[in-house]
């Protein structure tokens, strides 16, 4: 009789990976992230109590990040954009440093890592603050080097991640920087009644958790059948076009398939002529309630592909008829406001990366040539 323990999987507590276990841990590391920072219907982070003049004393944000962590950011620039009413600008960290960037006294840094140890956006961050810059780190692990050398910090609350490609961070750092674009547009008197978004923020949990019930079993089947798939692109607009982007990167790190995101405007200046047919390509269409315009100009993208024999994967709120004629699948997420669709529409693809990875047998949790953490330039 052999009782055999093994650490590992008494780690991941029943999951088959730490990826699958990260994954369905989303609503609460969005709900550990949003807890204690709101106070009377305001969005009021208490590490940034008595900084105001962090937020009142700029004309420009520059977010900088790697990974993962930059296209948060990219959500991050849409949030703060809306309601702070302030230029921000997404710098890769490798990129910023190297060049001779327009920073200084009127410019915050804000830099995203879950780690806090990546080399590159360490570097950026004591760059920026050398050259006079004001420095706020959003991070998820508590008192690592990034948060200590900056001038503030928002914590992400996502709990530790062990699967290498990020997952409940990622969730995480765009709920941060949701409640940071509050904040600030509540100190810069940019948002009068932040009383909408807020319930939106408090119902994500939720919205979050009936994504995962409701949508795992179909897209797992979804891409068994496409294990034997060479390349998927993947499209969307706004809020959206981080999330494409945040699809093809875990598609490429965990399967080992050729993936691309785009913005979806893009598609006819150029990655339409990618399109042949049997071409899988998701697309994340924004609710016609935030835009019938914009929600037009994707369901016509949509049309264009699938007349060049796309095979189109709709992520979709539900009740969106109009996607329906055009689409070989769909996938439903919840009603949501604007600035909270990537929190849902991330999940399905997330999902989507680990089921594929899985039946093409490898390692979700450690894949080739990656580290959780880079910290080396
Ligand atoms: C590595 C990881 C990525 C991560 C990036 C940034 O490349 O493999 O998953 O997005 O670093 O990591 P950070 O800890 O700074 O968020």
């Amino acid at each position: 009789f052999d009782v055999s323990w093994d650490a590992a999987a008494a780690e991941k507590g029943g999951w088959s990976s730490f990826m699958a276990k990260e994954v369905a841990e989303q609503p609460e590391a969005v709900a550990n992230t949003i807890r204690g920072r709101i106070q009377d219907g305001q969005v009021v982070i208490p590490e940034l109590d008595g900084l105001d003049e962090l937020f009142t004393g700029i004309n420009r944000v520059i977010i900088t990040a790697c990974g993962t962590a930059s296209y948060a950011a990219l959500v991050g620039k849409y949030a703060i954009e809306q309601w702070a009413r302030v230029a921000v600008d997404v710098e890769l960290a490798h990129e910023f440093r190297y060049r001779d960037p327009v920073i200084g006294a009127d410019t915050l840094v804000v830099s995203i890592s879950q780690s806090g140890e990546t080399m590159d956006t360490l570097m950026a961050v004591k760059y920026a603050r050398e050259r006079g810059a004001r420095t706020l780190s959003v991070c998820n692990t508590q008192g690592a080097t990034i948060p200590r050398e900056s001038d503030a910090v928002v914590y992400t609350h996502a709990g530790p991640e062990v699967a290498v490609a990020s997952t409940k961070a990622f969730s995480a750092q765009i709920t941060a920087l949701l409640l940071l674009g509050l904040h600030m547009g509540r100190v810069r008197g940019t948002v009068a009644d932040a009383s909408t978004d807020v319930a939106e923020l408090l119902a994500l949990p939720e919205k979050v958790a009936a994504v995962l019930e409701s949508e795992q079993e179909h897209v797992t089947q979804l891409a068994g059948w496409m294990a034997d798939t060479r390349s998927v692109l993947f499209l969307g607009r706004h809020v959206g076009y981080p999330i494409a982007l945040e699809g093809a990167l875990k598609l490429k790190e965990i399967s080992y398939i050729h993936a691309e995101g785009f913005a979806a405007g893009e598609l006819k200046h150029g990655p339409i002529a990618l399109i042949e047919p049997g071409q899988p390509v998701f697309v994340l269409v924004p609710s016609p309630r935030h835009s019938a315009l914009v929600h037009s100009k994707v369901v016509s993208n949509i049309q264009e592909i699938r007349a060049r024999g796309a095979r189109v994967i709709v992520v979709a709120e539900e009740g969106d008829a109009a996607v329906l004629p055009f689409a070989d699948e769909v996938i439903h997420i919840p009603l949501a406001g604007p600035m909270f669709e990537p929190l849902l529409a991330v999940v399905p693809l997330q999902i989507f990366a680990m089921a594929l990875a899985t039946a093409k047998g490898l390692d979700v949790d450690q894949p080739r040539n990656l580290a959780k953490s880079v910290t080396v330039e």
